[in-house]
This record gives structure tokens, C-alpha cells and sequence, in this order.
């Protein structure tokens, strides 16, 4: 296996930058993701595909409301990466300073989003380090058409200080994700 070539490939692969949301009873927290993928063509039947991080805080509330709202993040919402997704909800109340409206599922909703879903779990895949969670699509709207932000974008867009912390944050995640697989 030639760990640089199949990186280079991937690398390719873009993806686009949301906030996770999720709520049980009053606990809420939203974390970043960007492993987002649609599950099926027919309209009336909307699914989506997410992945989510074994350890996050987010996924513990999912856990229990089987719910939960991804917002799909604008190019000029770069500063909610660091917001949502540098630190855990187990350790700062990440809603205390962002405003938010509950939507049908009660999971808080973003302002200024280009858009947002709302989603019901069907299925979890246990891929050790992730859950792959299957979910129905609820609800939906665009909010605000516009370009939504891409992680590949994320190293120009983020101040420099921030993008090392992003990398520094990987890099140690590997080691510990690599034990889970
Ligand atoms: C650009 C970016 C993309 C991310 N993508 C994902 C993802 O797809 N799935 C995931 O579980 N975590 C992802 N994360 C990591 C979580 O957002 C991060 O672990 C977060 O602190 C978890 O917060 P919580 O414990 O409050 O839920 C990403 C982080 C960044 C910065």
C-alpha cells in the first residue's frame, strides 16, 4: 500500500462543512462535521449518511433522542469551525453565546445558514472510531442560497493561528482513532 498515492487521491475528495446539532431534554450541543452523504435518489425519501466521531458529545445526545439538524455552513460562517468543532461540549456550553431556534426534532437550529436539515435515525453502522448513522430526512430549508463552505477552502478562509490548531487537533486524534478501527 502506497499511503501517499491513495492520500492524493482522496485529497481530492471535498466535502462540505456543517454544524451537527442535537438535544435531550436540556442538554444541546452541535458539533462540526463534513463526512455528509445522500443515502437514496427517490425524493419522497430522502436520507442522508452521517459520520460521527465515537467520543463526541453530540453523538452521546443522539444516542438518547435518535435525532438531530445538520446546518450546512456559508463561506463567511468560517469562524463556527473553531466555535463547534476545536472543543467538546462536555467542557463549554457552545450555545451560551450563539443564538438558535429549536426545530420539529428539537434540535437547535442555526441563523444565517444556507440551509438546514432535520433527521431521524434509521440505522447505525459501528465503524469503531465513527457511527455511520442512516437517517430519514424530516424537514428541510434553504435559508439563504449561497456558496457553502468546503473543508478544502478551510486553510485559506480559517486566521492562521487557527488552521495550526486544526492540524495540531488531527494529528492527535490519529493515534487515538487508529486504536478504535
Ligand atoms: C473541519 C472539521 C471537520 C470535522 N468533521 C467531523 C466529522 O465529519 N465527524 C465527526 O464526528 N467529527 C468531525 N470533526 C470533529 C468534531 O467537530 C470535534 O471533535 C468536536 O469538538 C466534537 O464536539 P462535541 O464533543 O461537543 O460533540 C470535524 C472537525 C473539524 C474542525
Amino acid at each position: 500500500m502506497d499511503q501517499a498515492c491513495i492520500a492524493a487521491v482522496l485529497d481530492k475528495m471535498d466535502f462540505k462543512v456543517f454544524v451537527l446539532t442535537a438535544a435531550d431534554g436540556d442538554r444541546r450541543n452541535g458539533q462540526i462535521v463534513s463526512w455528509v452523504m445522500p443515502a437514496t435518489i427517490v425524493p419522497q425519501v430522502p436520507r442522508l449518511l452521517v459520520g460521527v466521531g465515537r467520543m463526541t458529545y453530540t453523538r452521546e445526545l443522539i444516542e438518547v433522542s435518535r435525532k438531530f439538524a445538520l446546518n450546512l455552513l456559508g463561506e463567511d460562517q468560517w469562524p463556527w469551525v473553531p466555535h463547534f468543532g476545536f472543543r467538546s461540549g462536555r467542557d463549554v456550553d457552545k450555545f451560551a453565546t450563539v443564538p438558535y431556534k429549536d426545530g420539529v426534532t428539537g434540535s437547535p437550529l442555526l441563523p444565517g445558514v444556507v440551509g438546514y436539515v432535520e433527521c431521524q435515525v434509521r440505522a447505525a453502522l459501528d465503524a469503531g472510531a465513527h457511527l455511520f448513522y442512516l437517517a430519514d430526512v424530516l424537514e428541510g430549508k434553504l435559508v439563504s442560497d449561497r456558496e457553502p463552505l468546503r473543508l478544502h477552502q478551510l486553510s485559506e478562509v480559517l486566521p492562521p493561528e487557527e488552521v495550526v490548531t486544526m492540524r495540531r487537533l488531527l494529528e492527535q486524534d490519529i493515534p487515538r482513532h487508529m486504536s478504535l478501527l
